[in-house]
């Protein structure tokens, strides 16, 4: 494979959040899409490794909040750099909004 061709690939920017035994966790993902209207569903990617992942599949709840495109670096650094399993990265986060479903 030419690796050249992946950096024409589009994509986006999203962090997916998930909230398991009291604990807020999240972390940077790139790939989701609306996958079928009816009914109305959608697919996203996440690493078996992150702690983000075990908590969707022990709960079965999430929330996938879309980047911008002026999103501050810190942000990305935040949820994409360091893992849940090492860090509480929601602690003194104050630029958060719960969603419909408290993630
Ligand atoms: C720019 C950027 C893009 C990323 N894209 C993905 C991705 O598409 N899928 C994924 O599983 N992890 C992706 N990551 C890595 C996770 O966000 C990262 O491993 C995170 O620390 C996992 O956190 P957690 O263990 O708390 O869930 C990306 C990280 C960065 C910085």
């Amino acid at each position: 494979m030419n690796a050249n061709a992946l950096d024409k690939i589009e994509y986006g920017m999203f962090v997916l959040t998930a909230q398991d035994n009291g604990k807020d966790n999240g972390c940077i993902i790139n790939v989701v899409s609306q996958v079928t209207d009816t009914p109305r569903r959608i697919a996203f990617t996440v690493n078996k490794k992150n702690m983000t992942h075990d908590m969707v599949m022990n709960t079965g709840k999430f929330t996938i909040s879309i980047l911008s495109e002026n999103t501050n670096m810190e942000v990305i650094e935040h949820f994409g750099f360091h893992s849940g399993h090492d860090t509480n990265k929601f602690e003194n986060y104050t630029n958060a909004e719960r969603a419909e479903n408290g993630i």
